[in-house]
């Protein structure tokens, strides 16, 4: 193919091989909507030597990044790549030389989207990142582009098909090794899933969402994210008692003196939309005043399903170069976020407590004190010790966690208490 838009790739791995593969396999469709062929020119990669399943055409492979950033052809790059730098280095290049991006690179994305958005905006082209947060489900265009009539109060999501693997896994009886296992071994799961089950992967997305949602920066660095390292089968077990499932929820809210994003392990009712996706899918639920709640899921990764967000925003900006519509910045405010401590929350607290007269009394007063109100409890007692099960109402974290340390210098505490969130049912 000689004629028709040329696209540079930065990387050629699992997913930007998807999308010279998708590009080529739907050549005639995507001529009839691009009104030209689309294809990819130059690909940057480490090694061009090394023996890859996919099959470039001759001559679209380069380890020299200049040839990709240099070529006059080339107006449109998705960058897939991964990794900070060089790559956040190379788009600053790629926009200098007046070229748009589309990223996959939640974690470049969430560090330094303000740095790269000024970059774009300056040199008049676009980033787009569609692909960056739950691969195949169009959340970004959603948020940035159909909501626009839209005041979005909330996001709350399940953004890492990894985890939501391993806990689908739980709630069926696994433990935690177990189901971890079993997701690299089905390739869910990476050699190294730290990023999946630390929390960290679904911090950068919610960074991302929060920032499109509310029009104001939210950088990793403003998201608390704790993972589900820390879970036992026992916790599953007696959340489905409750009648609830623990899941790793991903949220953003707006609260009165600003903004919160955060993601922690959780108990979510049976019956709302986010207990009942299970496996390796991911879903998002966007609140809104005029839209009320949608609720979008799917595939939440994977090469094909990634690529497909990829080339949909090349796409777009093929479609909307020189319009100027959607290629600027849109964070246009500066809300406050709020402090985790000052944010309401309902929890579950599982404590390993002496089975003595007294010490269920001793708790409820501890939490009393800070004003922490208790919802349910459960007991069970087992050889001279008892698992104690307290699910409070919201109340504001820091004052929680203050109470939950006052707990642990009662005495009557064994090991580490065991604290998640819980969502209203
Ligand atoms: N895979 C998914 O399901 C998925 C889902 C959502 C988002 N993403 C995101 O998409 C991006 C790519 O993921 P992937 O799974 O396709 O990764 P991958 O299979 O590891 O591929 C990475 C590619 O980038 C090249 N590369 C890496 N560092 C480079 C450097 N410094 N200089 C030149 N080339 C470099 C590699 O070259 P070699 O081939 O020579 O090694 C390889 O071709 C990541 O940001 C990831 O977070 C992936």
């Amino acid at each position: 193919m000689t004629t028709g838009v040329a696209i540079g790739l930065l990387g050629y791995g699992t997913v930007g091989s998807a999308v010279d593969r998708l590009l080529r396999d739907r050549a005639t469709e995507i001529e009839r909507v691009a009104g030209s062929p689309v294809e990819v020119r130059r690909a940057l990669v480490r090694d061009v030597t090394r023996a890859r399943s996919a099959s470039p055409a001759a001559g679209v492979l380069t380890a020299d990044f200049a040839t990709v950033r240099d070529d006059p052809t080339i107006s449109v790059v998705a960058e897939v790549m991964g990794g900070v730098e060089p790559t956040r280095g190379y788009l600053l290049e790629l926009f200098a030389a007046g070229k748009s991006v589309v990223s996959a690179n939640k974690q470049l994305l969430a560090r330094h989207g303000e740095e790269l958005f000024a970059a774009a905006e300056r040199h008049g082209v676009q980033l787009r990142f569609e692909a960056s947060v739950c691969a195949a489900i169009p959340v970004v265009k959603v948020l940035r582009e159909s909501m626009i009539a839209n005041d979005v109060s909330g996001v709350l999501g399940i953004v890492n098909g990894t985890t939501n693997f391993i806990l689908t896994a739980m709630a069926a009886g696994q433990d935690y090794g177990a189901a971890l296992a079993r997701a690299q071994e089905l390739g869910y799961a990476e050699a190294d899933p730290t990023e999946d089950v630390n929390g960290a992967d679904a911090a950068a997305k919610i960074a991302i969402l929060a920032s499109i949602a509310f029009h104001t920066r939210v950088t990793l660095d403003d998201v608390p994210f704790d993972g589900i390292e820390r879970l036992e089968a026992i916790d599953s077990a007696i959340a489905r008692e409750l009648g609830y499932r623990i899941k790793l929820i991903a949220s953003a809210e707006r609260l009165a003196g600003g903004v919160t994003a955060r993601v922690h392990p959780t108990l979510v009712p049976e019956g709302h939309p986010l207990a009942a996706v299970e496996g390796s899918f991911n879903a998002v639920m966007l609140r809104g005043s005029a839209i009320r709640e949608i609720t979008l899921a799917g595939p939440g990764a994977g090469g094909d399903e990634t690529a497909s967000a990829v080339i949909g925003d090349v796409m777009t900006v093929l479609g909307t170069s020189g319009t100027g519509f959607f290629t600027h910045d849109g964070y246009f405010r500066q809300v406050a976020i709020v402090p985790e401590a000052e944010v309401p929350s309902a929890f579950y607290l599982r404590l390993d407590v002496l089975d003595a007269p007294g010490v269920l009394a001793q708790i409820a007063r501890v939490l009393a004190d800070e004003q922490v109100s208790i919802e349910s409890v459960i007991q069970r007692a087992a050889a001279g010790r008892a698992q104690l099960v307290v699910t409070t109402h919201p109340a504001p974290e820091g004052r929680f966690f203050a109470a939950v340390n006052g707990i642990c210098t009662l005495g009557v505490v064994a090991g580490e208490p065991h604290v998640l969130r819980v969502l209203p049912r």
